[in-house]
């Protein structure tokens, strides 16, 4: 049996770079026929490291589901579900803390960043760190291990948490005896990073560089009409090869369609003209989720019967998974 797992944090505002380097890659591989089993999950035990709003965190949690169900993810094939109702990964959770060195987690990256930048800062070194921060990574591997994943597709930034589910897993297989818990493999999602954002850098939160997935069609039309360019005349040959548009348009279009539009670059294009090409692509792909999306935002309950049925699924996982460790670890 072969698993592919990942978390999602439910973060308002997707964009373009999230679909690209994330979400797309993850619903393909919830097709391919390298797994048996796609388990997908919102991560909303680890956004409370920072969330103070229950009313917009309740609204996150809703978009992000809507999100993945409207750009089709299969939720009748993968199992969809919230991260925090499956109380099992707590009691994972403690149980891995306990076989966890305090000091592997005084160097996980994101905490020791945060230390850093205190010290810079000339304040107390854990000043602004909760213990739901210092341990996010002893929860995410709870969420990986409880469910025997093989494969976990994460970015750059989540590789390193990946290894430490690795470890933990490797150092209760030596306490515990082998097969106690699977050790998991991180998949790269490399493609997030080459999507450029309206000023020509990783599209990313951090830069407020991005295209929002949803909203109106006017509201596309118009954060495209921001992306960056430089004041070449309307009528001179355009450089396709190093351009957000052509970029961005290459990620969506058609091969024929990219044809035809580096060839009008290189007859000269004006860039007003250009964006709206990237529109036409952007939102011919977007306007069929788009609808399904906002019926969804609309009827709640339908995204409710659909996590409740990946809770299910997923429960049953985990109460194997768990009545396998506990007695491994505890004799109970
Ligand atoms: N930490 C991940 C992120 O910030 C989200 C996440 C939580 C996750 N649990 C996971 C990813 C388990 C992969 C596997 O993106």
């Amino acid at each position: 049996m072969k698993t592919v797992l990942t978390g999602i944090k439910p973060t308002g505002d997707v964009h373009l770079g999230n679909l690209l380097g994330a979400i797309r890659p993850a619903i393909e591989m919830s097709h391919s026929s390298q797994f048996d089993r796609s388990i997908y999950f919102i991560a909303d035990a680890h956004a409370l490291t920072s969330v103070r709003d229950p009313e917009k965190f309740k609204q996150h949690v809703y978009e992000i589901a809507a999100t993945w169900i409207a750009l089709g993810l299969d939720t009748s094939k993968a199992i969809f579900f919230k991260q925090s109702d499956i109380k099992e990964v707590f009691e994972l959770t403690w149980m891995l803390n306990c076989m966890t060195p305090k000091g592997d987690m005084n160097r996980a990256h994101s905490y020791k960043d945060k230390v850093q930048k205190n010290q810079e800062a000339n304040k107390d070194t854990d000043f602004g760190v909760n213990m739901g921060l210092f341990d996010y990574p002893v929860l995410m591997s709870a969420d990986i291990l409880l469910y025997d994943s093989n494969a976990v597709p994460v970015g750059k930034d989540q590789i390193q948490h990946v290894e430490i589910a690795r470890s933990i897993a490797q150092r209760c297989n030596e306490y515990f005896g082998e097969g106690t818990l699977i050790e998991p493999q991180e998949v790269i999602q490399k493609n997030g990073s080459l999507v450029p954002g309206l000023d020509g850098r990783k599209m990313s939160k951090s830069y407020d560089n991005g295209i929002p997935l949803w909203g109106t069609e006017k509201k596309l039309k118009k954060t495209i009409n921001k992306i960056t360019t430089d004041s070449t005349p309307e009528e001179a040959p355009k450089d396709s090869a190093n351009c957000t548009i052509m970029e961005l348009y290459k990620l969506f279009g058609t091969p024929e369609q990219i044809l035809g539009l580096e060839k009008r670059y290189a007859e000269g294009i004006g860039w007003g003209y250009a964006k709206l090409e990237l529109f036409e692509v952007i939102n011919a792909y977007l306007s069929g989720p788009r609808e399904v999306y906002n019926d969804l935002m609309n009827n709640r309950d339908e995204i409710d019967k659909v996590l409740l049925n990946g809770k299910e699924r997923a429960h049953a996982i985990a109460m194997d998974t768990m009545n396998r460790v506990r007695s491994r670890i505890t004799g109970f």
